[in-house]
């Protein structure tokens, strides 16, 4: 198995066993994408201490890419601070999920990102 077989078999164990999976109760971010172009979406229930996300869950129903990305960025974000997740970018996430994806499939993979981003701007701003 080479590098991109051992990624991809590991966003497929992120698929058929997502984790944080769920909502959690009393959120102080709620947010959400949807990519138009094939109606996947993702929603995503966040705890927040001192600008840090302490707390995350999502759900979601999509492409193998979408879901394993929101379940994969989950963990990463946990623990991160808010200004550190507003400055990601596209390459952030295929560096996180470390396989290469051309311009359609990077769209499932910048769904979760964008949810993240939007949800935690309309959290500065309230
Ligand atoms: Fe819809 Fe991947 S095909 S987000």
């Amino acid at each position: 198995m080479n590098n991109i077989q051992l990624y991809q078999a590991e966003l497929l164990e992120h698929y058929q066993h997502p984790k944080n999976y769920g909502v959690i109760s009393c959120p102080d971010i709620t947010t959400g994408n949807i990519n138009p172009s094939c109606g996947d979406a993702v929603s995503f229930t966040i705890k927040v201490t001192n600008f840090i996300i302490n707390d995350i869950q999502f759900q979601g129903k999509g492409c193998v890419i979408s879901m394993a990305t929101a379940s994969l960025f989950t963990e990463f974000v946990k623990h991160k601070s808010m200004d550190y997740i507003l400055k990601l970018t596209a390459q952030d996430m295929l560096n996180i999920i470390k396989i290469p994806l051309g311009p359609t499939r990077i769209r499932c993979a910048l769904l979760s990102l964008e949810a993240l981003q939007s949800g935690i701007q309309n959290y500065k701003h309230q």
